[in-house]
């Protein structure tokens, strides 16, 4: 069972971390749950996922992909599955920050493999990738990827 202070956690991590960010896309965010965190803290979210039941927040009811128009200044995912690659994918190709916390992988990798992974993929796209842990149970390491200015 997923640590259920994991979307206030993280929504205090984006604000303090990337302060001028004031559009978000959530991608994966299964019930919208870190979008309220986020609009609680002032900022705009859009969260993406296939769910049909969510909250009633901004929600996007699709597949999130590297085609999806960039109205964002921030992306992040939390525990956002197959969706983590494209998560970095996206925030290189638009030059965005992006903010991940892996869970599960998209080709069965174990965990530490994952997030070496993902932070090398993040790099070879030009970002510099940061490597943090919330203060919760369950897969708690984030990986912040800025934009080299
Ligand atoms: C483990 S759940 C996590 C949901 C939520 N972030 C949380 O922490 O409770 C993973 C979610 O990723 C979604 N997902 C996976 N790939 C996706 C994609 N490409 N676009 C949108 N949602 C995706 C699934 O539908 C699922 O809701």
């Amino acid at each position: 069972m997923a640590d259920k202070r994991r979307f206030d956690l993280f929504a205090d991590l984006l604000v303090a971390r990337f302060p001028d960010a004031k559009r978000v896309f959530d991608v994966a965010g299964g019930m919208g749950k870190l979008n309220e965190a986020l609009v609680a803290r002032g900022r705009e979210c859009v969260t993406f996922d296939r769910r049909h039941k969510h909250l009633p927040v901004a929600y996007a009811e699709r597949e999130f992909t590297l085609d999806e128009p960039c109205a964002a200044d921030l992306v992040v995912g939390m525990h956002a599955d197959g969706a983590t690659r494209v998560i970095i994918e996206y925030a290189a190709r638009h030059g965005l920050p992006f903010a991940v916390v892996p869970c599960c992988s998209d080709n069965s990798m174990p965990y530490k493999p994952w997030m070496r992974h993902l932070a090398a993929l993040g790099t070879s796209l030009g970002l510099t990738v940061e490597e943090l842990e919330l203060p919760m149970e369950g897969r708690a390491r984030v990986l912040l990827g800025h934009r080299v200015l």
